[in-house]
């Protein structure tokens, strides 16, 4: 098609706006910017959507003939391994935006984020439970002493036993997380955990400190996402350590780059 003189490409303007409007429905935020529409690099993300989300599925004959899953023929398999891998990166990139949309909603450009606006912040709060879920920094707790005889989960325990709480591996007990080795905040949207979620223990020897812990790091990290773009500085690592012992975690390097919209702010700390 042409306006005026200029010839127009429908179908990417409107892959576009098909795109654009799903990822506004679930991350509340385009996939692409307006400055990018049209241009190069907004044609290629398109591009890349396209690949991951719409292609057509080839016949398989595997389907047909179910002795050829064996040999995984054609490779189809193997290929819907890739393809979903991809997927999940992407998706996962629409819940990292999903914290940086609430607090630009919330909180806005003209000033920082301060502890007035973290009960506004119900998705910030749902990536530091996921965090502390997934890397509990006090994996077995303190240790405990019983008081007197008692049985717990079926084993009798004498009065004057030290005992050790596994956090960490309830945390990551597959009995009671849905894929607990992935990281998804949406897990604790809306809900209690119980006490199946304990990085700052329970009952009366819990952690004094929990309040005031989840309100530093909520403002730590709620600056950082409302001020900087992170970008990795090496090939993509995970963050998350792995679940089988002995538990590492590996340094994550970043450049900070402060987002267009923080400049303002950012400049009043300068010196
Ligand atoms: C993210 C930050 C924090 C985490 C993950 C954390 C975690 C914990 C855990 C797991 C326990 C042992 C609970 C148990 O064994 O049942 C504990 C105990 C304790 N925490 Fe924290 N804590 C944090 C921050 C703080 C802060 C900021 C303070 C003080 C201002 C604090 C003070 C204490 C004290 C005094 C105890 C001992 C309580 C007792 O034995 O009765 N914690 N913490």
């Amino acid at each position: 098609m042409k306006i005026g003189n200029r010839e127009v490409d429908l179908e990417y303007w409107f892959t576009l706006l098909t795109f654009n409007m799903t990822t506004r429905l679930v991350a509340s935020d385009r996939c692409v910017r307006d400055e990018d529409a049209g241009t190069e690099l907004g044609k290629r993300f398109v591009e890349g959507l396209k690949e991951k989300f719409l292609r057509s599925s080839p016949s398989n004959l595997c389907d047909y003939v179910p002795i050829l899953r064996w040999i995984d023929y054609g490779r189809v398999k193997k290929s819907m391994v890739i393809l979903q891998k991809k997927r999940d990166e992407f998706l996962q990139g629409l819940i990292d935006q999903k914290a940086r949309t609430e607090i630009d909603n919330q909180v806005g450009h003209r000033c920082l984020l301060d502890d007035s606006n973290l009960s506004k912040l119900p998705f910030l709060q749902c990536v530091i439970n996921e965090t502390l879920r997934l890397s509990s920094p006090v994996p077995l707790l303190l240790p405990h002493y019983s008081s007197e005889d008692c049985i717990v989960g079926g084993f009798e325990v004498p009065r004057g036993t030290t005992l050790l709480v596994n956090a960490l591996g309830l945390h990551r007990d597959p009995k009671v997380w849905e894929e607990p080795d992935k990281f998804k905040p949406e897990r604790f949207e809306g809900g209690r955990e119980g006490f199946k979620f304990v990085p700052f223990g329970i009952g009366r020897r819990a952690c004094p400190g929990a309040n005031m812990g989840v309100r530093a790091i909520s403002l730590a990290l709620g600056l950082l996402i409302q001020c900087f773009e992170l970008e990795q500085v090496r090939e993509k690592k995970s963050l998350i350590i792995d679940s089988k012992p002995p538990l590492k975690a590996e340094a994550l390097e970043v450049v900070c780059i402060p987002r267009k919209n923080a400049l303002e702010l950012l400049s009043q700390f300068q010196n």
